[in-house]
């Protein structure tokens, strides 16, 4: 799937108003952690509102390599069933296509005692070790090393303890969690990530059998050992598609509606739009959002949540080049993530970067259309929206990035009225 989609260029006539209404879908990274769980046991598991994007496929791939099944089942609906794993050790080059691939580890630790994994692969947006994975492994009483390219952790028996990660790393929070529910005791994560996707997984625990309380704080705890069985889950909605959308609204300017979201995951977000003079209203799961004035600059810090979102620093900054006056724009999750600015220059915007991490962004600027090449999978969703707001035309190519974790952005956002087409 990802290789036929990889000469695929998006087409974008910027200066259309978005109107309407558009429905996001079951969260991409809630969903890799689930995939993963669905590890720990042998019975079936049903994973229901799962989005069909290739970061969903990939890790279905690197799942099969294990021995698991995974089909689907229906519409968003994924049947999984490890009654046979076969390897400890998922497929070297499916695990370097995602970074999510990395979560059978804590999985395959937890049910077997024993896991090795090749260095995953991911979005080059800055140094991503897996210190805090492997430190939370080595709390639960396993032996852990590093040689030839390949992670090993390995217990005779798993005992629970406290842990204090050094950083709230997401899949390092979740890496523990799955392993800590097979080891003897209590677990104390210190130091947790809050992300609603270490929340939906906690919920997924829970329905399989689980102990697991406190997801969603910074200290997570996990009494261990229990059954586990298999279950039927629902993946939460996907705050940073949601995100985008509303955020490619207030771009392009106009009034739509974003059906299916969980307002609570959505506070960031919401706060920093208003602030940017975006009128944004939520009843139930759906987000209004209406912007026709002029848009205000601000500081933005991208932060662990519920900070501002990181995946959805990039869209941001794109907005900012449409505001008045001087913003400022500071990555403190991920180390060089500002990639895709030398592009937005390119375009017209002015921004000044100091180091990787910060951007001073002086708007509005008109952009002009350009060619322009997504880097990764926010990066590139960020030129689609600079695309919405650029006079003329703008190409995105190599748009198998952003399809990893966008589903049919194109369709979406046509949906909306924006000018846009695949070729
Ligand atoms: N970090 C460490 N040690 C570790 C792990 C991470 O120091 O062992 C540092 C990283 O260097 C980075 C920071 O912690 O500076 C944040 O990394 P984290 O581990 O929290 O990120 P992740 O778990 O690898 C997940 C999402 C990302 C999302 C981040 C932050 C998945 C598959 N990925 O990554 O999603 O940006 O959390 O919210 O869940 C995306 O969807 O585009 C994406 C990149």
């Amino acid at each position: 799937m990802t290789l036929k989609l990889r000469e695929q260029t998006l087409v974008l006539e910027g200066g259309r108003r978005l109107s309407g209404s558009v429905e996001v879908g079951g969260s991409k990274n809630a969903t890799l952690g689930a995939m993963a769980a669905s590890l720990l046991v042998a019975d079936d598991c049903f994973l229901e509102n799962v989005p069909n994007i290739d970061d969903v496929e990939q890790m279905a791939l690197v799942l099969r390599s294990l021995g698991c099944l995974v089909e689907w089942a229906g519409d968003r609906t994924l049947r999984l069933n490890a009654a046979e794993i076969t390897s400890s050790c998922p497929d070297r080059e499916l695990v370097g296509t995602l970074r999510g691939s990395f979560l059978v580890m804590g999985a395959l630790l937890g049910r077997l005692g024993e896991a090795a994994c090749p260095p995953p692969g991911g979005d080059i947006i800055g140094q991503r070790p897996i210190d805090v994975h492997l430190a939370g492994f080595r709390s639960l009483g396993a032996e852990t090393e590093v040689s030839h390219e390949m992670f090993r952790a390995q217990a005779t028996e798993l005992r629970g303890s406290t842990f204090f990660a050094d950083y709230p790393s997401v899949l390092g929070t979740q890496n523990t969690m799955m392993a800590a529910v097979c080891a003897k005791g209590v677990t104390t994560i210190v130091n947790a990530a809050a992300e609603p996707e270490v929340q939906s997984l906690a919920a997924m625990l829970n329905q399989m059998g689980a102990d697991v309380a406190g997801a969603g704080t910074n200290t997570i705890t996990i009494k261990g050992a229990g059954a586990l069985h298999g279950m039927r889950f629902r993946i939460i909605p996907d705050r940073i598609e949601a995100g985008t959308f509303a955020i490619a609204v207030a771009i392009a300017g106009g009034e739509a509606e974003i059906r299916g979201v969980e307002p609570s995951h959505m506070q960031g977000v919401e706060a920093k739009l208003r602030q940017a003079g975006v009128d944004v209203q939520t009843s139930g799961d759906v987000m209004r959002v209406r912007a026709d004035g002029e848009l205000q600059a601000l500081t933005l810090q991208a932060l662990p949540y519920p900070g501002f979102p990181t995946d959805l620093q990039a869209p941001m900054a794109v907005l900012l080049t449409q505001a008045s006056g001087v913003s400022t724009v500071h990555e403190r999750v991920f180390d060089n993530r500002l990639g895709y600015i030398s592009d937005l220059r390119k375009m017209g915007a002015e921004i000044v970067t100091t180091g990787t991490t910060a951007a001073i962004i002086t708007g509005p600027t008109p952009l002009s259309g350009s060619a322009l090449t997504a880097l990764d999978v926010r990066g590139g969703a960020a030129f689609i929206l600079a695309g919405l707001a650029a006079n003329g035309r703008t190409t995105v190519s190599d748009i198998y990035h952003v399809d990893r974790g966008y589903e049919r952005i194109d369709e979406k956002l046509r949906s909306l009225g924006a000018d846009i087409e695949r070729i």
